[in-house]
């Protein structure tokens, strides 16, 4: 079964085919991220714009880089939502076009469950039931994954994403754009433990997350140490504080508070994520989304995982952050069960 799999919820304009939902023929990601970096986070309309320039160019390349006709087809896979509602209807627009030229099969997947379905591409022993999490830039959800029909949302954010939070966090230190990335490297070899910022929602059977109350301790640290530093006091409002010095002390307390920010959002994570695979009995947790290329996130899932005999699986960095692979394994999942979309759809900016 070959699928190709279409994906524009957000800032990258995505294509892949995939034969029977697990081997990836063409994978071909193309990243907005440089037109959105002057900005410090995704501007919907350019978004949208950049889609439509680009994306004609992107199915054909992956269609040519898997080496198949486009009449070999047997479905044609594409993010229906979550996501930015201009950006996502580009990505609709093209595949229901193919899908009606062709007189092909049209499957509207949820990004979420794209994920998800992610580590079917690596690793062929997943069995259902087992627990996702997916963390990114717009989404902080844990899932009981029972079956290809069956997942039941368990807890999910109450206010920004985990990497939402890094982002703004990075914003506010000055770091740039995409957060996650960068903290993820000042964050290696530096004492987490100098500061300790809140943990939200630890209580016990909770899985829901917040990091909001995270993000305005972390700003107040910072203000903290820019005033020492000489800088005028700042608003309390979430403006982006100067780029650091170097040699005025200041970028090593934004190393410190780097990593004591990642602290609080990794075990808060963690402690989530394997306390919901042992409340539901289940021997897997598998973390995907942008964030889970977060070293430090491996690291304490890895060791705490070992420790708790839940086996944490993590995709591939790659196929972690937004692809059109994950959603053509998630659509070759739904046409083998005959669940096929009509093209009159529309696109779901929530879900
Ligand atoms: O899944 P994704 O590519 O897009 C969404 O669906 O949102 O995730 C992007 C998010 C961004 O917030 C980015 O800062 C974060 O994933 N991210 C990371 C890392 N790499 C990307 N966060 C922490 N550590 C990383 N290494
Ligand atoms: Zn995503």
């Amino acid at each position: 079964m070959l699928v190709l799999g279409i994906e524009t919820s957000c800032d990258e304009t995505a294509a892949a085919v995939v034969r029977d939902g697990r081997t990836i023929l063409s994978d071909v990601v193309l990243s907005q991220v440089d037109i959105h970096k002057e900005y410090g986070g995704v501007v919907p309309e350019l978004a949208s714009r950049k889609h439509v320039e680009v994306i004609s160019m992107v199915i054909q390349e992956a269609l040519e880089r898997a080496g198949v006709n486009p009449e070999e087809l047997d479905g044609i896979g594409v993010t229906r939502g979550p996501g930015l509602i201009g950006a996502l209807l580009v990505g609709i627009s093209a595949a229901k076009s193919i899908a009606f030229a062709l007189n092909k099969p049209l499957i509207g997947v949820n990004h979420l469950h794209g994920h998800l379905f992610a580590v079917f591409l690596e690793r062929n022993d997943i069995q259902f039931p087992f627990i996702g999490l997916v963390v990114s830039g717009g989404h902080t959800s844990l899932y009981h994954v029972k079956g290809p029909l069956e997942i039941q949302l368990l807890g999910r954010t109450r206010d920004d994403a985990a990497g939402e939070a890094y982002d703004k966090v990075a914003k506010l230190l000055g770091l740039g754009y995409p957060g996650g990335v960068v903290i993820d490297g000042l964050s290696n070899g530096t004492d987490p433990g100098k500061l300790r910022f809140p943990r939200a929602l630890m209580e016990n059977d909770n899985l829901d997350f917040s990091f909001s109350g995270l993000k305005t301790a972390v700003l107040r640290q910072a203000e903290e140490l820019y005033g020492q530093a000489g800088y005028k006091n700042l608003p309390g409002s979430f403006h982006p504080l100067p780029v650091p010095h170097k040699g005025s002390g200041v970028d090593s307390g934004v190393k410190l508070i780097a990593a004591a920010f990642q602290d609080a959002v990794t075990d808060v994570l963690t402690a989530k994520g394997l306390r919901a695979a042992e409340m539901y009995q289940a021997d897997k947790l598998v973390i995907c989304g942008g964030v889970a290329a977060n070293r430090e996130l491996r690291r304490k899932m890895n060791s705490e995982g070992i420790r708790r005999g839940i086996e944490t699986v993590f995709p591939s960095p790659r196929l972690c952050t937004d692809n059109g692979a994950m959603i053509a394994a998630r659509a070759a999942s739904l046409l083998s069960l005959g669940m096929v979309d009509n093209l009159d759809f529309g696109a779901k900016s929530r879900w």
